[in-house]
């Protein structure tokens, strides 16, 4: 059994997503467990530095998940040739300057979406990589949530028939920062830093659609900025000139309806943090991060509208759960184990890369465009 060391510029871990998701649950984790093990029973051992602007906060995170190495100078990081991969979940208006210079270093690519703030470049780094024959990946960790991965099974069985509509419910109230705490970063909320949850959140749409329902043909957005001032971590008002709220319409191949509302202003009345409701002739599934309930035709009950008398029926309790009958690990860690070995030659394909992500990024677009313009936006492929 031979250990693979695979190198990896970790950059913008001392953030949200990088330090909890990247580092925490993912790298860390799989080298607490001894590397990937790959079918030929050789292990894959992922050997980070953790790159930023803050060598104290580096030094203790490295310190705090046992990591070896971690530097404030990225160019040095970029230029040794030992590491060859560049990971980044910095803040979204960086990204797409951050890895133009590691292709142009020869790194392969890892990072959060959005790839980049305009499909221009999105477009554009996926050209770079695929002329610089690298190997990408971008984080769709929906798609490896266990709620999904349920439906997606349910899909896959036929129980739902014809599939007709799909409805999603993401968010939940992101605190304006005065009287209580934001829990998400202030530049979420700032157009001028790469905030809009229309950008945030459409891209995600793009691959779930994708993989679960069918191919996305036109979207229908409007967006909103329904807290017009937020309160940042210093105690300091802003303007928050970004949208918060994104009504969408997307219509998919198959004649599939999806409506999904994305919103940091609206109160969680609902099974998660994000719920899928889908309708099929047969059937009928809701998918939230963790759970995913199904009604068959036989077991829909017949609801009579008469507004005089009280419910009688418990809608919850007419639904059925479908087990874990599998472990599903951690959705990101899950990528990152499918990425290595990738890398490693196990797995030939990765369909979730910079290609990938300029498409969710061309949604994005496609949506802000809509909202500008109040009317449908139909996507055409993109050409890479
Ligand atoms: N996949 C998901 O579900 C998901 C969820 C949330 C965020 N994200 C993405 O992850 C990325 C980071 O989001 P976050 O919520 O962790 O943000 P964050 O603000 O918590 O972290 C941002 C990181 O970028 C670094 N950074 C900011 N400005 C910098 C600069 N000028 N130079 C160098 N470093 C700088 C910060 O130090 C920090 O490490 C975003 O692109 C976002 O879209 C993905």
């Amino acid at each position: 059994m031979a250990e693979k060391r695979i190198g990896i510029v970790m950059n913008g871990v001392t953030g949200r997503m990088g330090m909890n998701q990247h580092l925490i649950r993912s790298i860390a984790a799989i080298r607490a467990d001894g590397g990937v093990r790959l079918k030929s029973g050789d292990v894959v051992m992922p050997d980070p530095i953790l790159t930023g602007r803050n060598g104290d906060k580096l030094q203790a995170l490295a310190k705090a998940h046992g990591i070896d190495r971690w530097s404030t100078d990225l160019d040095a990081a970029l230029a040794d040739p030992k590491d060859e991969v560049f990971f980044d979940a910095a803040a979204t208006r960086l990204r797409a300057g951050l890895i133009r210079r590691a292709i142009a270093a020869g790194k392969n690519i890892y990072c959060e979406k959005p790839t980049a703030e305009t499909l221009a470049d999105a477009v554009d780094l996926a050209r770079l990589a695929k002329a610089e024959g690298i190997m990408h990946g971008v984080v769709q960790d929906k798609l490896f949530l266990p709620g999904l991965r349920k439906l997606k099974m349910v899909i896959d069985s036929g129980f739902l028939g014809r599939i007709l509509s799909v409805r999603g419910e993401f968010g939940y109230w992101v605190f304006e920062g005065d009287w209580q705490p934001a829990q998400r970063p202030a530049w979420n909320y700032k157009a001028a830093e790469g905030g809009g949850i229309i950008l945030d959140m459409l891209c995600h749409w793009r691959y779930v659609l994708e993989n679960t329902f069918g191919a996305v043909k036109s979207v229908s957005c409007l967006g909103a900025t329904h807290i017009p001032e937020r309160v940042d971590d210093d105690g300091t008002r802003y303007a928050a000139d970004a949208d918060d709220a994104a009504y969408a319409t997307f219509e998919l191949e198959g004649g599939i309806i999806a409506q999904i509302n994305s919103s940091w202003c609206t109160r969680v009345r609902r099974d998660d943090l994000v719920t899928f409701h889908v309708d099929g002739t047969h059937g009928s599934a809701v998918a939230g991060l963790h759970k995913c309930w199904t009604q068959a035709r036989v077991n829909t009950p017949k609801p009579v509208w008469n507004p005089d008398v009280p419910q009688t029926i418990d809608f919850f309790a007419t639904w059925d759960e479908v087990p874990d009958n599998a472990v599903y690990p951690n959705g990101f860690r899950a990528q990152w184990e499918m990425f290595l070995r990738h890398l490693a030659g196990e797995v030939p394909e990765f369909p979730w890369n910079l290609e990938a992500g300029a498409r969710g990024v061309q949604l994005a677009e496609a949506g802000i465009q809509s909202w500008r313009e109040r009317r449908w936006v139909d996507l055409p492929d993109l050409v890479i």
